[in-house]
């Protein structure tokens, strides 16, 4: 009796810890933002050598009264595996510890072409977490999204009328771009094979179309976005900027990037997006294709990590946009249902999949 006691007792601690774990989650998120405000992994990249903690502390522009607490910062994000301790000689021969980046903090230097720090900047913006707040009163009203019920009007119109937004999130999305761009370019060069034209529709500011352009000169590529985002952006040689609506009319081309692009829209929205892009290819008579880069759910190689990702990503498109993100049967029905004849996948992003779709 007094053991079964026991173990309940146990399993309610346990219990307790795993809430408590889930509810402090966002101070993961919240240490590493404000390790990427003051800077922390470039001044422990620009250091050198493993960094000592008096030393970080000389160089941060922390308060004198806030030193101490450096230390509790690092050790939370040495946990969560932002930062680690190597040892280091001292001018006295003496061992001591000091800072040093891993992997993961590499790739949030902000001088580093490939840095992601744009991207979790925006995630994490105040105009981005405010809708988590309204999540539950959206379940209960008709609006769109949460996004909706928390600033009034969709995602894109806020971005249409507030440049802060849409500046970093146009930032954030050319963060990513550029870590995409530099793999498919070297992986899979035969997508662009043949092709004498490709519009990026969607492509932000242009940083996708821009490596596609250099890479590949014989194609002549244009960014196609909402006005907002193309105003002011210049093209040159082969490559030029166009400001429109998907849902309207997509410019002819042979081929059609969709980098991030439908994972954005509902069902019905993306098999609008890509009837006008099936329309775009056709009225070009030639043998195109749209070339589809997004998340592909349920990927056989998922570990823990990359599956709560994925699925943190969904909920991110139901909670910003009418979005979600798809498995393969998701992914091969809005294909057919806009027309497309055929299908190919190349999983070579991570948790994103490149997909081909035949008109
Ligand atoms: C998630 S971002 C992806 C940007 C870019 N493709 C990338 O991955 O870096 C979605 C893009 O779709 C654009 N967009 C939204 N509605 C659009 C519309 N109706 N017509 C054209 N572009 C649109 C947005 O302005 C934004 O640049």
């Amino acid at each position: 009796m007094e053991l079964l006691k026991e173990e309940h007792a146990s399993r309610l601690l346990k219990a307790q810890t795993h809430i408590w774990n889930h509810i402090f989650s966002f101070i993961n998120s919240m240490s590493l933002k404000c390790a990427i405000d003051l800077n922390i992994p470039d001044i422990i990249h620009n250091h050198g050598k493993p960094m000592p903690l008096s030393e970080l502390i000389s160089a941060l522009p922390t308060h004198p009264s806030k030193t101490r607490c450096i230390y509790r910062l690092m050790r939370i994000l040495i946990h969560s595996g932002f930062f680690a301790l190597a040892k280091i000689a001292d001018e006295n021969d003496q061992l001591e510890e000091g800072y040093v980046l891993t992997d993961a903090s590499t790739l949030l230097l902000k001088d580093n072409p490939l840095s992601v720090a744009p991207f979790l900047l925006a995630m994490l913006d105040p105009i981005l977490t405010k809708p988590w707040y309204e999540l539950a009163i959206w379940f209960q009203n008709e609006d769109p999204t949460p996004f909706d019920t928390a600033h009034g009007m969709t995602f894109w119109e806020y971005a249409g009328n507030e440049p802060r937004l849409n500046h970093f999130f146009n930032d954030a999305m050319a963060s990513d771009a550029r870590l995409v761009t530099s793999v498919v370019i070297e992986k899979c060069k035969g997508v662009f094979k043949g092709l004498e034209s490709l519009i990026d529709v969607g492509g932000g500011t242009g940083t996708v179309a821009k490596s596609i352009a250099k890479a590949f000169p014989q194609i002549e590529c244009t960014v196609f976005d909402l006005p907002h985002v193309v105003e002011g952006l210049q093209g040159s040689g082969n490559l030029k900027y166009v400001g429109g609506d998907m849902f309207e009319a997509i410019p002819p081309a042979d081929a059609i990037l969709l980098k991030w692009i439908l994972h954005d829209w509902n069902d019905e929205e993306c098999i609008k997006i890509l009837k006008k892009c099936r329309e775009a290819l056709v009225s070009k008579n030639t043998k195109g294709k749209v070339i589809i880069i997004d998340m592909m759910m349920e990927n056989e190689k998922g570990d823990d990590e990359s599956v709560e990702t994925q699925l943190f990503f969904d909920m991110l498109m139901m909670v910003l946009v009418t979005g979600k993100e798809r498995n393969e049967k998701e992914w091969a029905k809005l294909i057919f249902s806009a027309g497309f004849s055929d299908y190919k996948i190349t999983p070579v992003l991570g948790l994103r999949s490149l997909i081909e779709a035949y008109p």
